[in-house]
């Protein structure tokens, strides 16, 4: 049965034939989308997601070493040799203003190259959540031939569903549906929505309480919590194009 909306639950849990011709929103609040919004924000030139597989020196050979930064994380660390890891706030201006950077996460980046076959992705967390149902409301997307389906992935954490990515697909949904749910909505729609109804009014507590806010803080990473829990930070939508994430 088609839905005009759907989600799904981790970066594994669609196929290239799920995602083909529709517009995806890629979600992973903590933190990977989080942290491509605040790089593009504070002036970065564009990130490149790599794939699990992918050899980023595949990409820096034919790149200006001087003008691209690697980052990424395995298991939440950043990765060994590369310059930054995966925390937001290590993405200042300062630090990534006219840089390309490579971004390799665990789930993140996995989610956004294995939506390759999309008509549009899209990266979404709660730092451009109002951004984000804009430009799904907008004509572009829902109203042209290639747009009338919207996919909702939510990263996860290898393989499992995680609930900050599920509060933030149901946060979407309920504005799409602008409160009022059909009942026919597809299940995934109907878990999201339903998880937002129960605590759309303590996304900060809710953060805190989840299985990878836990892992991030015995890795140091409090302070990221609280910052991918501010709603609308931004007002920006990044946009995979020929590869690259920008600003749409
Ligand atoms: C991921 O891609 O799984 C995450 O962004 C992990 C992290 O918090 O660094």
């Amino acid at each position: 049965m088609r839905h005009e909306i759907d989600v799904f639950s981790s970066s594994i849990s669609f196929n290239e034939q799920d995602v083909r011709n529709k517009t995806v929103v890629v979600i992973d609040v903590l933190r990977a989308c989080s942290t491509i919004q605040t790089a593009l924000e504070n002036g970065a030139a564009g990130i490149i997601p790599l794939a699990e597989n992918d050899d980023a020196g595949r990409y820096t050979r034919y790149l200006d070493p001087g003008s691209v930064l690697l980052c990424g994380e395995k298991d939440g660390k950043k990765v060994e040799g590369y310059q930054l890891g995966n925390s937001p706030l290590e993405f200042t201006g300062e630090a990534v203003s006219g840089k390309t950077i490579l971004l390799k996460t665990s789930n993140g980046t996995r989610a956004i190259t294995r939506s390759i076959s999309a008509s549009d992705i899209l990266v979404g967390s709660f730092l451009n959540l109002s951004a984000v149902v804009d430009v799904l409301k907008s004509d572009d997307v829902l109203k042209s031939d290639k747009g009338k389906e919207i996919l909702l992935i939510c990263s996860g954490w290898n393989s499992r569903l995680s609930i900050e990515d599920m509060l933030c697909a149901g946060a979407i949904t309920h504005r799409l549906y602008e409160s009022r749910l059909p009942d026919d909505a597809a299940d995934g729609v109907k878990v999201a929505y339903g998880l937002y109804e129960k605590f759309g009014a303590e996304i900060p507590a809710l953060m805190r309480e989840c299985n990878h806010a836990k892992r991030l803080r015995e890795l140091g990473y409090e302070e990221d919590i609280a910052y991918c829990s501010q709603v609308d930070l931004f007002a920006s939508v990044p946009g995979l194009r020929d590869g690259v994430l920008s600003i749409r």
